[in-house]
Protein backbone atom coordinates (compact mmCIF):
# COMPACT_ATOMS: atom_id res chain seq x y z
CA UNK A 1 0.00 0.00 0.00
CA UNK A 2 1.16 3.58 -0.47
CA UNK A 3 -0.66 4.49 2.52
CA UNK A 4 1.89 4.94 5.67
CA UNK A 5 -0.45 5.82 8.57
CA UNK A 6 -2.25 2.91 10.56
CA UNK A 7 -5.80 3.00 9.90
CA UNK A 8 -8.50 1.71 7.62
CA UNK A 9 -8.41 2.17 3.99
CA UNK A 10 -10.08 1.16 1.08
CA UNK A 11 -8.36 -1.93 -1.17
CA UNK A 12 -8.49 -2.01 -4.62
CA UNK A 13 -12.32 -3.58 -4.60
CA UNK A 14 -13.13 -0.54 -2.23
CA UNK A 15 -13.59 -3.15 0.80
CA UNK A 16 -12.15 -2.21 3.93
CA UNK A 17 -8.86 -3.15 5.11
CA UNK A 18 -6.49 -2.49 8.33
CA UNK A 19 -2.83 -1.34 7.03
CA UNK A 20 0.05 -0.91 9.65
CA UNK A 21 2.93 1.75 8.93
CA UNK A 22 5.55 0.75 6.29
CA UNK A 23 8.97 0.66 7.08
CA UNK A 24 12.54 -0.08 5.54
CA UNK A 25 12.06 -4.00 5.58
CA UNK A 26 9.15 -6.09 3.86
CA UNK A 27 7.73 -8.35 5.89
CA UNK A 28 8.02 -12.29 5.28
CA UNK A 29 7.06 -15.37 6.09
CA UNK A 30 9.13 -17.63 7.54
CA UNK A 31 9.87 -19.26 3.94
CA UNK A 32 11.09 -15.51 2.86
CA UNK A 33 7.70 -14.94 1.14
CA UNK A 34 6.82 -11.27 1.14
CA UNK A 35 3.82 -10.74 3.13
CA UNK A 36 1.56 -7.99 1.30
CA UNK A 37 -1.36 -7.58 3.71
CA UNK A 38 -0.56 -8.63 7.31
CA UNK A 39 -4.15 -7.43 9.29
CA UNK A 40 -6.93 -9.58 6.66
CA UNK A 41 -6.87 -12.92 6.17
CA UNK A 42 -8.54 -14.21 3.17
CA UNK A 43 -11.91 -14.95 2.94
CA UNK A 44 -14.65 -15.55 0.48
CA UNK A 45 -16.16 -12.86 0.38
CA UNK A 46 -15.98 -9.60 3.04
CA UNK A 47 -18.40 -11.00 5.10
CA UNK A 48 -17.29 -14.59 4.21
CA UNK A 49 -15.54 -17.87 5.74
CA UNK A 50 -12.17 -17.79 6.35
CA UNK A 51 -10.58 -19.84 3.73
CA UNK A 52 -8.09 -22.92 4.44
CA UNK A 53 -5.73 -22.06 1.74
CA UNK A 54 -4.41 -18.63 3.55
CA UNK A 55 -1.25 -19.90 4.13
CA UNK A 56 -0.02 -16.63 5.19
CA UNK A 57 -2.37 -16.66 8.05
CA UNK A 58 -1.55 -20.54 8.63
CA UNK A 59 1.82 -20.28 8.86
CA UNK A 60 1.75 -17.07 11.58
CA UNK A 61 -0.69 -18.91 14.23
CA UNK A 62 1.42 -22.07 13.65
CA UNK A 63 4.42 -20.39 14.63
CA UNK A 64 2.61 -18.71 17.39
CA UNK A 65 0.84 -21.88 18.82
CA UNK A 66 4.27 -23.13 19.76
CA UNK A 67 5.72 -20.48 21.58
CA UNK A 68 5.82 -21.45 24.74
CA UNK A 69 8.36 -24.26 25.86
CA UNK A 70 8.63 -25.60 29.33
CA UNK A 71 9.99 -23.20 32.23
CA UNK A 72 12.72 -24.43 34.15
CA UNK A 73 11.95 -26.80 36.81
CA UNK A 74 13.68 -24.46 39.19
CA UNK A 75 15.20 -21.21 38.60
CA UNK A 76 12.40 -20.45 36.38
CA UNK A 77 12.28 -16.85 36.88
CA UNK A 78 15.61 -14.41 35.77
CA UNK A 79 17.43 -12.53 33.93
CA UNK A 80 20.88 -12.35 32.10
CA UNK A 81 23.50 -10.35 30.51
CA UNK A 82 26.48 -10.32 28.45
CA UNK A 83 30.13 -9.03 29.80
CA UNK A 84 33.58 -10.16 30.22
CA UNK A 85 36.20 -12.30 32.47
CA UNK A 86 39.69 -10.39 32.87
CA UNK A 87 42.10 -12.83 34.55
CA UNK A 88 44.05 -10.52 37.12
CA UNK A 89 46.93 -12.78 37.23
CA UNK A 90 48.92 -16.61 35.33
CA UNK A 91 47.91 -19.41 37.47
CA UNK A 92 49.95 -21.98 35.39
CA UNK A 93 50.98 -23.24 38.79
CA UNK A 94 47.62 -24.42 40.03
CA UNK A 95 45.93 -25.17 36.80
CA UNK A 96 46.10 -25.93 33.17
CA UNK A 97 42.91 -24.29 32.37
CA UNK A 98 43.09 -21.52 29.63
CA UNK A 99 40.61 -18.84 30.64
CA UNK A 100 43.72 -18.71 34.03
CA UNK A 101 46.94 -18.75 31.78
CA UNK A 102 47.38 -14.82 30.69
CA UNK A 103 47.33 -11.93 32.98
CA UNK A 104 45.12 -9.58 31.14
CA UNK A 105 43.39 -11.92 29.09
CA UNK A 106 39.45 -11.56 28.83
CA UNK A 107 37.08 -14.30 27.97
CA UNK A 108 33.78 -13.07 27.54
CA UNK A 109 30.63 -14.30 29.80
CA UNK A 110 27.13 -14.77 30.13
CA UNK A 111 25.41 -14.57 33.60
CA UNK A 112 21.96 -15.42 34.41
CA UNK A 113 20.94 -14.56 37.48
CA UNK A 114 17.71 -16.28 39.60
CA UNK A 115 15.28 -16.95 41.99
CA UNK A 116 14.76 -20.52 43.09
CA UNK A 117 11.49 -21.79 43.78
CA UNK A 118 9.18 -19.18 42.01
CA UNK A 119 7.19 -19.51 38.13
CA UNK A 120 8.48 -17.69 35.87
CA UNK A 121 5.91 -14.89 36.00
CA UNK A 122 6.33 -14.28 40.10
CA UNK A 123 8.08 -11.45 41.77
CA UNK A 124 11.79 -10.40 41.96
CA UNK A 125 12.15 -10.35 46.00
CA UNK A 126 10.46 -13.34 47.57
CA UNK A 127 12.58 -15.00 50.26
CA UNK A 128 14.77 -17.18 48.10
CA UNK A 129 18.39 -18.24 47.59
CA UNK A 130 19.39 -16.21 44.15
CA UNK A 131 20.75 -18.08 41.41
CA UNK A 132 24.49 -16.76 39.79
CA UNK A 133 25.44 -19.03 37.23
CA UNK A 134 27.89 -17.88 34.37
CA UNK A 135 29.22 -19.81 31.30
CA UNK A 136 32.65 -18.18 30.28
CA UNK A 137 33.15 -19.34 26.57
CA UNK A 138 37.14 -20.22 27.04
CA UNK A 139 39.77 -20.86 24.35
CA UNK A 140 39.35 -24.26 24.93
CA UNK A 141 35.64 -24.99 25.35
CA UNK A 142 32.94 -23.47 27.48
CA UNK A 143 32.71 -23.92 31.23
CA UNK A 144 29.57 -23.26 33.42
CA UNK A 145 30.26 -22.16 37.02
CA UNK A 146 26.47 -23.03 38.05
CA UNK A 147 26.49 -21.03 41.63
CA UNK A 148 23.88 -19.42 43.92
CA UNK A 149 24.18 -16.51 45.90
CA UNK A 150 24.80 -18.64 49.48
CA UNK A 151 27.21 -20.79 50.08
CA UNK A 152 26.20 -23.52 51.53
CA UNK A 153 22.67 -25.84 50.25
CA UNK A 154 19.64 -27.80 51.80
CA UNK A 155 21.07 -31.13 50.97
CA UNK A 156 23.94 -32.74 50.66
CA UNK A 157 22.66 -35.56 48.37
CA UNK A 158 21.16 -35.13 44.89
CA UNK A 159 18.50 -38.09 45.64
CA UNK A 160 16.75 -35.28 48.08
CA UNK A 161 16.62 -32.89 45.31
CA UNK A 162 13.08 -33.47 43.70
CA UNK A 163 11.78 -33.84 47.34
CA UNK A 164 13.30 -30.19 48.48
CA UNK A 165 12.07 -28.76 45.69
CA UNK A 166 8.20 -30.51 45.44
CA UNK A 167 8.36 -29.20 48.99
CA UNK A 168 9.43 -25.32 48.13
CA UNK A 169 7.10 -24.94 45.67
CA UNK A 170 3.22 -24.51 45.91
CA UNK A 171 1.25 -27.14 47.42
CA UNK A 172 0.37 -29.98 44.80
CA UNK A 173 -3.48 -30.08 46.01
CA UNK A 174 -4.37 -26.19 45.88
CA UNK A 175 -1.49 -24.68 43.69
CA UNK A 176 -0.37 -22.00 46.39
CA UNK A 177 2.09 -20.85 48.10
CA UNK A 178 4.04 -19.61 44.75
CA UNK A 179 7.54 -18.45 45.32
CA UNK A 180 7.35 -18.70 49.52
CA UNK A 181 8.61 -20.61 51.88
CA UNK A 182 5.83 -19.79 54.37
CA UNK A 183 3.96 -22.80 54.15
CA UNK A 184 3.70 -26.47 56.03
CA UNK A 185 5.10 -28.99 53.13
CA UNK A 186 8.09 -26.74 53.31
CA UNK A 187 8.78 -26.06 56.95
CA UNK A 188 7.44 -30.28 57.49
CA UNK A 189 10.33 -31.72 54.79
CA UNK A 190 13.43 -28.78 56.11
CA UNK A 191 11.91 -30.06 60.38
CA UNK A 192 12.88 -33.21 59.07
CA UNK A 193 15.95 -32.86 56.99
CA UNK A 194 17.92 -31.56 59.79
CA UNK A 195 20.88 -30.83 57.62
CA UNK A 196 19.35 -27.90 56.11
CA UNK A 197 19.70 -26.47 59.28
CA UNK A 198 22.87 -24.16 58.38
CA UNK A 199 21.10 -23.55 54.86
CA UNK A 200 18.27 -22.61 56.95
CA UNK A 201 20.23 -20.01 58.96
CA UNK A 202 21.23 -18.41 55.40
CA UNK A 203 18.13 -18.34 53.82
CA UNK A 204 16.35 -16.61 56.62
CA UNK A 205 19.08 -14.01 56.66
CA UNK A 206 18.99 -10.58 54.86
CA UNK A 207 21.07 -12.64 52.01
CA UNK A 208 18.01 -13.94 50.97
CA UNK A 209 16.40 -10.85 49.80
CA UNK A 210 19.79 -8.81 48.30
CA UNK A 211 19.15 -5.21 47.37
CA UNK A 212 19.41 -6.17 43.70
CA UNK A 213 21.64 -8.64 41.55
CA UNK A 214 24.37 -6.01 41.65
CA UNK A 215 24.37 -6.83 45.29
CA UNK A 216 24.92 -10.00 45.75
CA UNK A 217 27.99 -12.19 46.21
CA UNK A 218 27.80 -15.81 44.43
CA UNK A 219 29.18 -18.95 45.02
CA UNK A 220 30.16 -22.27 43.16
CA UNK A 221 28.87 -24.32 46.66
CA UNK A 222 30.84 -27.36 45.98
CA UNK A 223 34.63 -28.06 46.20
CA UNK A 224 36.26 -28.61 42.90
CA UNK A 225 39.98 -29.56 41.58
CA UNK A 226 42.23 -27.59 39.58
CA UNK A 227 44.62 -29.67 37.95
CA UNK A 228 47.88 -28.12 36.62
CA UNK A 229 49.55 -29.19 33.42
CA UNK A 230 51.79 -31.66 35.61
CA UNK A 231 48.63 -33.16 36.58
CA UNK A 232 49.26 -32.30 39.91
CA UNK A 233 45.85 -31.61 41.57
CA UNK A 234 44.59 -28.69 44.45
CA UNK A 235 40.70 -28.30 45.49
CA UNK A 236 39.29 -25.29 44.73
CA UNK A 237 35.98 -23.30 46.06
CA UNK A 238 34.93 -19.73 43.85
CA UNK A 239 33.56 -17.08 45.58
CA UNK A 240 32.13 -13.75 43.42
CA UNK A 241 32.56 -10.44 45.36
CA UNK A 242 30.26 -8.02 44.14
CA UNK A 243 32.52 -4.49 43.88
CA UNK A 244 29.31 -2.61 44.35
CA UNK A 245 29.21 -4.06 48.25
CA UNK A 246 26.63 -6.73 49.94
CA UNK A 247 23.44 -5.14 50.15
CA UNK A 248 20.09 -6.46 51.26
CA UNK A 249 16.49 -4.79 51.59
CA UNK A 250 14.38 -5.35 54.64
CA UNK A 251 11.44 -7.53 54.36
CA UNK A 252 9.04 -4.65 54.63
CA UNK A 253 10.24 -3.20 51.45
CA UNK A 254 10.27 -6.50 50.08
CA UNK A 255 7.31 -7.06 50.33
CA UNK A 256 6.26 -3.37 48.93
CA UNK A 257 8.28 -3.61 46.29
CA UNK A 258 7.16 -6.98 44.97
CA UNK A 259 3.54 -5.22 45.07
CA UNK A 260 5.01 -1.98 43.53
CA UNK A 261 7.20 -3.38 40.92
CA UNK A 262 7.47 -7.23 40.83
CA UNK A 263 10.10 -6.90 38.28
CA UNK A 264 12.30 -4.65 40.18
CA UNK A 265 15.56 -6.35 39.97
CA UNK A 266 15.28 -6.97 36.69
CA UNK A 267 15.05 -2.94 35.66
CA UNK A 268 17.70 -2.36 38.02
CA UNK A 269 20.29 -4.93 36.05
CA UNK A 270 18.82 -3.40 32.56
CA UNK A 271 18.98 0.16 33.46
CA UNK A 272 22.31 0.01 35.15
CA UNK A 273 23.95 -1.95 32.22
CA UNK A 274 22.05 0.78 29.39
CA UNK A 275 23.33 3.59 31.28
CA UNK A 276 26.86 2.62 31.39
CA UNK A 277 27.28 1.99 34.88
CA UNK A 278 28.59 -1.86 34.43
CA UNK A 279 28.21 -4.09 37.68
CA UNK A 280 31.52 -5.96 38.23
CA UNK A 281 32.15 -9.07 40.95
CA UNK A 282 35.15 -9.86 41.60
CA UNK A 283 36.52 -13.89 41.49
CA UNK A 284 38.15 -15.25 44.71
CA UNK A 285 39.27 -18.77 45.44
CA UNK A 286 40.14 -21.11 48.10
CA UNK A 287 42.68 -23.37 47.36
CA UNK A 288 43.71 -25.83 49.85
CA UNK A 289 44.86 -30.02 49.51
CA UNK A 290 44.23 -33.26 50.73
CA UNK A 291 45.87 -32.48 53.87
CA UNK A 292 44.05 -29.31 54.60
CA UNK A 293 40.39 -31.44 53.62
CA UNK A 294 41.55 -34.49 56.23
CA UNK A 295 42.39 -32.52 59.17
CA UNK A 296 39.25 -30.06 58.36
CA UNK A 297 36.33 -30.23 61.19
CA UNK A 298 34.09 -31.25 58.55
CA UNK A 299 33.78 -32.65 55.37
CA UNK A 300 34.99 -30.92 52.38
CA UNK A 301 32.54 -32.96 50.19
CA UNK A 302 29.58 -31.68 52.16
CA UNK A 303 27.80 -28.70 50.17
CA UNK A 304 26.18 -28.18 53.51
CA UNK A 305 28.94 -26.52 55.17
CA UNK A 306 31.35 -23.42 54.26
CA UNK A 307 35.35 -23.46 54.43
CA UNK A 308 35.72 -20.27 57.34
CA UNK A 309 37.56 -17.60 55.16
CA UNK A 310 39.81 -17.23 58.38
CA UNK A 311 41.01 -20.73 57.85
CA UNK A 312 41.38 -20.58 53.97
CA UNK A 313 41.61 -16.97 52.86
CA UNK A 314 40.00 -16.06 49.15
CA UNK A 315 42.80 -15.30 46.67
CA UNK A 316 41.21 -13.02 44.29
CA UNK A 317 42.46 -13.90 40.73
CA UNK A 318 40.31 -11.78 38.08
CA UNK A 319 36.87 -9.43 37.27
CA UNK A 320 33.39 -10.11 35.59
CA UNK A 321 32.11 -7.02 34.06
CA UNK A 322 28.65 -7.48 32.74
CA UNK A 323 28.28 -4.95 30.15
CA UNK A 324 25.91 -5.62 27.64
CA UNK A 325 21.99 -6.36 27.76
CA UNK A 326 20.65 -9.28 25.83
CA UNK A 327 19.25 -8.38 22.37
CA UNK A 328 16.35 -11.17 22.72
CA UNK A 329 15.31 -12.15 26.05
CA UNK A 330 13.88 -15.54 25.22
CA UNK A 331 16.82 -16.43 22.57
CA UNK A 332 19.20 -15.78 25.04
CA UNK A 333 17.74 -15.63 28.69
CA UNK A 334 15.56 -18.24 28.37
CA UNK A 335 17.20 -20.56 25.92
CA UNK A 336 21.01 -20.39 27.43
CA UNK A 337 21.43 -23.78 29.35
CA UNK A 338 24.51 -23.83 32.51
CA UNK A 339 25.31 -27.13 33.31
CA UNK A 340 27.84 -28.19 36.23
CA UNK A 341 29.12 -31.56 33.79
CA UNK A 342 30.62 -28.69 31.10
CA UNK A 343 33.92 -28.55 32.14
CA UNK A 344 37.20 -27.66 30.58
CA UNK A 345 40.84 -29.18 31.02
CA UNK A 346 42.31 -28.41 34.28
CA UNK A 347 39.21 -27.71 35.81
CA UNK A 348 37.48 -31.34 37.49
CA UNK A 349 34.63 -32.63 39.54
CA UNK A 350 34.94 -33.61 43.06
CA UNK A 351 33.13 -36.61 44.69
CA UNK A 352 30.74 -34.09 46.31
CA UNK A 353 27.52 -36.39 45.78
CA UNK A 354 25.46 -33.31 45.24
CA UNK A 355 27.58 -32.14 42.43
CA UNK A 356 27.77 -35.56 40.94
CA UNK A 357 23.95 -35.51 40.94
CA UNK A 358 23.53 -32.17 39.35
CA UNK A 359 26.07 -33.17 36.58
CA UNK A 360 23.45 -35.84 35.74
CA UNK A 361 20.13 -33.66 36.14
CA UNK A 362 21.23 -30.47 34.13
CA UNK A 363 21.61 -31.95 30.56
CA UNK A 364 18.52 -33.94 30.87
CA UNK A 365 16.25 -31.71 31.62
CA UNK A 366 17.48 -29.69 29.12
CA UNK A 367 16.93 -31.75 26.26
CA UNK A 368 13.26 -31.34 28.04
CA UNK A 369 13.11 -27.73 27.86
CA UNK A 370 14.82 -27.21 24.67
CA UNK A 371 13.52 -30.29 23.04
CA UNK A 372 16.72 -31.54 20.68
CA UNK A 373 20.09 -32.67 21.77
CA UNK A 374 21.55 -29.78 19.16
CA UNK A 375 20.89 -27.05 22.01
CA UNK A 376 24.20 -26.12 21.38
CA UNK A 377 23.73 -24.74 18.85
CA UNK A 378 21.72 -21.51 19.54
CA UNK A 379 24.16 -19.15 19.77
CA UNK A 380 24.16 -18.41 23.37
CA UNK A 381 24.94 -22.13 23.73
CA UNK A 382 27.63 -22.51 21.69
CA UNK A 383 30.92 -22.10 21.88
CA UNK A 384 33.11 -19.61 20.32
CA UNK A 385 36.18 -21.30 20.20
CA UNK A 386 36.65 -24.05 17.42
CA UNK A 387 34.20 -27.05 17.34
CA UNK A 388 34.98 -30.17 15.65
CA UNK A 389 32.64 -33.81 16.55
CA UNK A 390 31.03 -36.56 14.70
CA UNK A 391 27.63 -35.86 16.40
CA UNK A 392 24.65 -35.71 14.19
CA UNK A 393 21.06 -35.10 12.97
CA UNK A 394 18.51 -34.87 15.68
CA UNK A 395 15.70 -32.09 15.77
CA UNK A 396 16.90 -29.00 14.44
CA UNK A 397 20.28 -30.36 12.93
CA UNK A 398 22.09 -26.70 12.21
CA UNK A 399 25.77 -27.89 11.67
CA UNK A 400 25.96 -31.62 10.59
CA UNK A 401 29.74 -32.60 10.36
CA UNK A 402 30.86 -31.77 6.28
CA UNK A 403 32.32 -34.83 4.22
CA UNK A 404 31.94 -38.52 4.64
CA UNK A 405 33.56 -39.39 7.36
CA UNK A 406 31.22 -39.34 10.28
CA UNK A 407 33.45 -41.96 12.58
CA UNK A 408 36.43 -42.68 14.20
CA UNK A 409 39.22 -44.09 13.90
CA UNK A 410 38.78 -43.78 9.87
CA UNK A 411 41.52 -44.12 6.97
CA UNK A 412 40.31 -41.15 5.29
CA UNK A 413 43.64 -39.28 5.89
CA UNK A 414 43.29 -35.51 5.93
CA UNK A 415 39.34 -35.70 4.97
CA UNK A 416 38.90 -37.98 7.46
CA UNK A 417 37.72 -35.30 10.12
CA UNK A 418 38.99 -34.19 13.61
CA UNK A 419 41.18 -36.95 15.72
CA UNK A 420 41.39 -37.34 19.42
CA UNK A 421 44.58 -35.17 20.99
CA UNK A 422 45.91 -36.87 24.27
CA UNK A 423 48.71 -34.14 25.01
CA UNK A 424 45.56 -31.28 24.77
CA UNK A 425 42.10 -33.34 25.72
CA UNK A 426 40.27 -33.30 28.57
CA UNK A 427 42.06 -35.73 30.96
CA UNK A 428 40.21 -36.80 34.26
CA UNK A 429 41.95 -36.41 37.49
CA UNK A 430 42.56 -40.31 38.08
CA UNK A 431 41.87 -39.92 41.75
CA UNK A 432 41.61 -43.21 43.45
CA UNK A 433 38.32 -44.53 44.01
CA UNK A 434 37.78 -47.75 46.56
CA UNK A 435 34.80 -48.69 48.72
CA UNK A 436 31.90 -51.17 48.46
CA UNK A 437 28.73 -49.88 47.04
CA UNK A 438 26.98 -48.61 49.38
CA UNK A 439 23.96 -45.78 50.56
CA UNK A 440 25.40 -45.18 53.92
CA UNK A 441 26.41 -41.59 54.24
CA UNK A 442 30.12 -40.60 55.91
CA UNK A 443 29.72 -39.80 59.32
CA UNK A 444 31.96 -37.14 58.02
CA UNK A 445 28.45 -35.50 57.03
CA UNK A 446 26.84 -35.89 60.10
CA UNK A 447 27.19 -32.57 62.11
CA UNK A 448 24.10 -30.39 61.44
CA UNK A 449 24.01 -27.74 64.08
CA UNK A 450 27.54 -26.35 64.23
CA UNK A 451 28.06 -24.58 61.53
CA UNK A 452 24.73 -23.29 61.36
CA UNK A 453 25.15 -21.90 65.09
CA UNK A 454 28.56 -20.39 63.92
CA UNK A 455 26.65 -18.45 61.04
CA UNK A 456 23.95 -17.22 63.36
CA UNK A 457 26.80 -15.95 66.14
CA UNK A 458 28.69 -14.20 63.61
CA UNK A 459 25.79 -12.19 63.02
CA UNK A 460 25.22 -8.54 64.00
CA UNK A 461 22.46 -7.86 66.39
CA UNK A 462 20.51 -6.21 63.64
CA UNK A 463 21.10 -9.32 61.76
CA UNK A 464 19.84 -11.86 64.08
CA UNK A 465 17.04 -9.88 64.83
CA UNK A 466 16.05 -10.06 61.44
CA UNK A 467 16.77 -13.87 60.88
CA UNK A 468 14.44 -14.12 64.42
CA UNK A 469 11.89 -12.06 62.61
CA UNK A 470 12.32 -14.59 59.45
CA UNK A 471 11.53 -17.13 61.30
CA UNK A 472 8.68 -15.95 63.34
CA UNK A 473 6.79 -14.70 59.65
CA UNK A 474 7.31 -17.68 57.69
CA UNK A 475 6.54 -20.25 60.73
CA UNK A 476 3.36 -17.95 61.65
CA UNK A 477 2.05 -19.49 57.93
CA UNK A 478 2.48 -22.75 58.80
CA UNK A 479 -0.58 -24.65 60.19
CA UNK A 480 0.39 -27.91 61.89
CA UNK A 481 1.80 -27.08 65.33
CA UNK A 482 4.11 -29.93 65.51
CA UNK A 483 5.91 -28.71 62.85
CA UNK A 484 6.62 -25.58 64.08
CA UNK A 485 7.58 -27.13 67.26
CA UNK A 486 9.98 -29.64 65.11
CA UNK A 487 11.64 -26.25 63.50
CA UNK A 488 12.29 -24.77 67.66
CA UNK A 489 13.65 -28.55 68.18
CA UNK A 490 16.21 -27.94 65.94
CA UNK A 491 16.99 -24.22 67.21
CA UNK A 492 17.69 -25.26 70.44
CA UNK A 493 20.30 -26.96 69.13
CA UNK A 494 21.76 -24.16 67.11
CA UNK A 495 20.88 -20.62 69.69
CA UNK A 496 18.85 -21.03 72.67
CA UNK A 497 17.46 -17.14 72.88
CA UNK A 498 16.71 -17.79 69.00
CA UNK A 499 15.01 -20.56 69.32
CA UNK A 500 13.23 -19.16 72.84
CA UNK A 501 12.31 -16.08 70.69
CA UNK A 502 10.98 -17.87 68.01
CA UNK A 503 8.60 -20.42 70.25
CA UNK A 504 7.30 -17.49 72.35
CA UNK A 505 6.31 -15.52 69.03
CA UNK A 506 4.64 -18.42 67.45
CA UNK A 507 2.97 -18.62 70.55
CA UNK A 508 4.14 -22.14 71.50
CA UNK A 509 3.13 -23.23 74.95
CA UNK A 510 6.55 -24.97 76.30
CA UNK A 511 9.60 -25.50 74.58
CA UNK A 512 10.02 -28.58 72.73
CA UNK A 513 13.07 -31.08 73.73
CA UNK A 514 16.12 -30.58 71.36
CA UNK A 515 16.31 -32.42 68.52
CA UNK A 516 18.64 -35.16 68.68
CA UNK A 517 21.63 -34.24 67.11
CA UNK A 518 22.94 -37.75 67.14
CA UNK A 519 20.48 -39.24 64.64
CA UNK A 520 22.13 -40.26 61.10
CA UNK A 521 21.47 -37.60 58.60
CA UNK A 522 18.68 -39.83 56.00
CA UNK A 523 16.84 -41.44 58.91
CA UNK A 524 15.89 -38.71 60.80
CA UNK A 525 11.95 -39.32 61.08
CA UNK A 526 10.11 -39.13 63.99
CA UNK A 527 9.80 -42.13 66.14
C1 LIG B 1 18.91 -24.71 37.62
C2 LIG B 1 22.14 -23.68 41.01
C3 LIG B 1 21.46 -27.98 43.09
C4 LIG B 1 18.89 -29.24 39.27
C5 LIG B 1 19.82 -24.06 38.38
C6 LIG B 1 20.25 -22.72 38.15
C7 LIG B 1 21.17 -22.43 39.08
C8 LIG B 1 21.32 -23.58 39.92
C9 LIG B 1 21.92 -21.14 39.23
C10 LIG B 1 19.74 -21.77 37.10
C11 LIG B 1 20.49 -21.92 35.83
C12 LIG B 1 20.02 -20.91 34.84
O1 LIG B 1 20.08 -19.70 35.14
O2 LIG B 1 19.62 -21.32 33.73
C13 LIG B 1 22.22 -24.76 41.86
C14 LIG B 1 23.11 -24.85 42.99
C15 LIG B 1 22.89 -26.05 43.59
C16 LIG B 1 21.88 -26.72 42.82
C17 LIG B 1 24.11 -23.82 43.39
C18 LIG B 1 23.53 -26.68 44.79
C19 LIG B 1 24.69 -26.38 45.23
C20 LIG B 1 20.79 -28.71 42.19
C21 LIG B 1 20.58 -30.12 42.30
C22 LIG B 1 19.86 -30.49 41.21
C23 LIG B 1 19.62 -29.29 40.43
C24 LIG B 1 21.09 -31.01 43.44
C25 LIG B 1 19.37 -31.82 40.81
C26 LIG B 1 19.81 -32.98 41.28
C27 LIG B 1 18.62 -28.10 38.55
C28 LIG B 1 17.78 -28.08 37.38
C29 LIG B 1 17.79 -26.76 36.91
C30 LIG B 1 18.63 -26.02 37.79
C31 LIG B 1 17.05 -29.26 36.79
C32 LIG B 1 17.06 -26.21 35.69
C33 LIG B 1 18.05 -26.15 34.57
C34 LIG B 1 17.45 -25.71 33.26
O3 LIG B 1 16.27 -26.00 32.99
O4 LIG B 1 18.18 -25.10 32.47
N1 LIG B 1 20.49 -24.57 39.48
N2 LIG B 1 21.49 -25.90 41.78
N3 LIG B 1 20.21 -28.24 41.04
N4 LIG B 1 19.11 -26.85 38.79
FE1 LIG B 1 20.36 -26.39 40.23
Amino acid sequence: SKSSKKGATLGQGGELHQQTVNTEETLTTQQGVPVADDQNSLRAGPRGPTLLEDQVMREKIFHFDHERIPERVVHARGYGAHGYFETYESLTDLTCADIFQRKGEKTPVFVRFSTVAGNKGSADLPRDVRGFAVKFYTKEGNWDLVGNNIPVFFIQDAIKFPDLVHAAKQEPDRGFPQAQTAHDNFWDFISLTPESMNMIMWTMSDRAIPRSFRFMEGFGVHTFRFVNGGGKSTFVKFHWKPKQGLQSVVWNEALKINGADPDFHRRDLWDAITMGDYPEWELGLQIFDETFAEKFDFDVLDATKIIPEEEIPVKVVGRLVLDRVVDNFFAETEQVAFCTQNIVPGIDHSDDPLLQGRNFSYLDTQLKRLGSPNFTHIPVNAPKCPMHHFQQDGHMAIHNPKGRANYEPNSWGKEGGPRENPAKGFVSYGASVNGPKTRVRSETFADHYSQARQFYISQTPIEQKHIGDALMFELSKVEREEIRERVVSHLLNIDDELAKRVARGLGLDKLPKPADAAKPTQKNLPA
